[in-house]
């Protein structure tokens, strides 16, 4: 019924029994150290009990300087959060799957910090929207200082030791690096948000250059072997709508440099993943990425709720779909998928009032 979805596969040396994946969800779980204990484990392993070919992580903060984004998000820096991984990644594997670790760096959009008191960004530009009341957030934005030469080679080094750290100490198969959705490496490929006129700022290729720099560093920290993934995105959750202002030739070019940079992967998200990325054309953004980057294994994520759905997205343009919150509604879709039983509608307390995993949740 779903031959693609359920034909096992590779990304570089980690193999995986079939090719759905649990995409990335803050749930603001952590202790307030951002230390993953029992619950995460149990929640982590359950989806992986559920069928999942692989799970990835929430974004882990990477730094203890202005990285961290949410109140009780786990980050991966102290040996007590990297300890706590280490239980989670251990469960999700012998459970069957493969676990990657999702890094972010905040910058403009952190909402709580408990090692800084202010934000950094490419600019003093104040974030559109407001903040996540479900993760606690409330009202505008602060208005972020611009990040120096040096902070900005900082929170390079960061990315790299923490996919270090997640690799070679927590038992993590690989590493994320997130560049999508409005967080610091997309802020500086955004025009509106990125008014830098250094060789951070301008070009396209200088608005992605931070997350390229990233890619590279990461790349020679962790190794050839190790897999290395990429998110990107139009979308942002402070801009669901923003559009790359280069249209499809910029994204054609975006993919080609991601590419080149060194990753195993590049994983897209829209709102819808089969819809055009553009209104003048009629490409997804999946199939832009297979287009521009044709030796990187592509994800797709975006409204692939059912077993059809992501069966079509496979046929078309990606090698593997992320599930996001159909995978909330039902830790174990792929056997519901595989066995043709009816998916559940995500309950409303889930996510509300606050994101937290509730009990009785996995
Ligand atoms: C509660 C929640 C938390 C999320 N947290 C993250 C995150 O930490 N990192 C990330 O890249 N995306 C995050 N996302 C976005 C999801 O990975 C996904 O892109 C989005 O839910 C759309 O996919 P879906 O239609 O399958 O739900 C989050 C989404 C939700 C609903």
């Amino acid at each position: 019924m779903h031959p693609l979805l359920f034909t096992p596969s590779r990304i570089n040396r980690i193999a995986f029994k079939n090719r759905a994946l649990v995409a990335p969800m803050t749930r603001i779980s952590a202790s307030e150290t951002g230390v993953p204990g029992e619950v995460m484990r149990r929640y982590y392993a359950s989806f992986a009990q559920g069928g999942f070919g692989g799970v990835i992580t929430e974004g882990l903060y990477i730094d203890n300087a202005w990285s961290q984004t949410y109140a009780f998000q786990p980050g991966i820096v102290s040996d007590e959060q990297v300890a706590g991984w280490r239980e989670v990644a251990a469960a999700v594997k012998e459970a069957g799957a493969v676990v990657i670790a999702q890094l972010i760096h905040g910058g403009a959009l952190s909402q709580a910090n408990r090692h800084r008191d202010t934000t950094i960004g490419p600019s003093a530009v104040k974030p559109r929207g407001q903040q996540m009341a479900f993760y606690y957030g409330k009202g505008d934005y602060a208005l972020p200082e611009a990040m120096s030469e040096q902070q900005i080679r900082e929170a390079i080094a960061s990315f790299a030791d923490s996919a270090d750290r997640a690799v070679n100490q927590a038992g993590f198969d690989g590493v994320e690096i997130h560049g999508a959705n409005g967080y610091l490496l997309d802020q500086f490929f955004t025009d509106y948000q990125n008014q830098r006129e250094d060789d951070w700022g301008g070009t396209l290729e200088k608005r992605l250059r931070l997350t390229l720099e990233v890619i590279r560093a990461v790349r020679d920290r962790i190794g050839r072997e190790a897999m290395l993934g990429v998110r990107i995105s139009q979308g942002k959750v402070n801009d669901f709508q923003h559009k790359w202002q280069e249209g499809e030739a910029g994204a054609l070019k975006v993919f080609g440099l991601l590419q080149k940079a060194g990753v195993d992967y590049i994983h897209v998200t829209e709102y819808k993943a089969w819809q055009p990325a553009f209104s003048d054309n009629t490409r997804s953004l999946a199939a832009l990425a297979r287009a521009g980057a044709p030796d990187t294994v592509i994800i797709a994520n975006g409204g692939l709720d059912d077993g059809e759905l992501a069966e079509d997205q496979l046929a078309a343009d990606a090698d593997f779909v992320a599930i996001g919150k159909a995978a909330l509604a039902n830790h174990d879709w792929p056997l519901r998928v595989q066995q043709g039983e009816a998916l559940r509608p995500l309950a409303e307390n889930v996510l509300s009032p606050v994101a937290t995993i509730k009990e009785g949740e996995y």
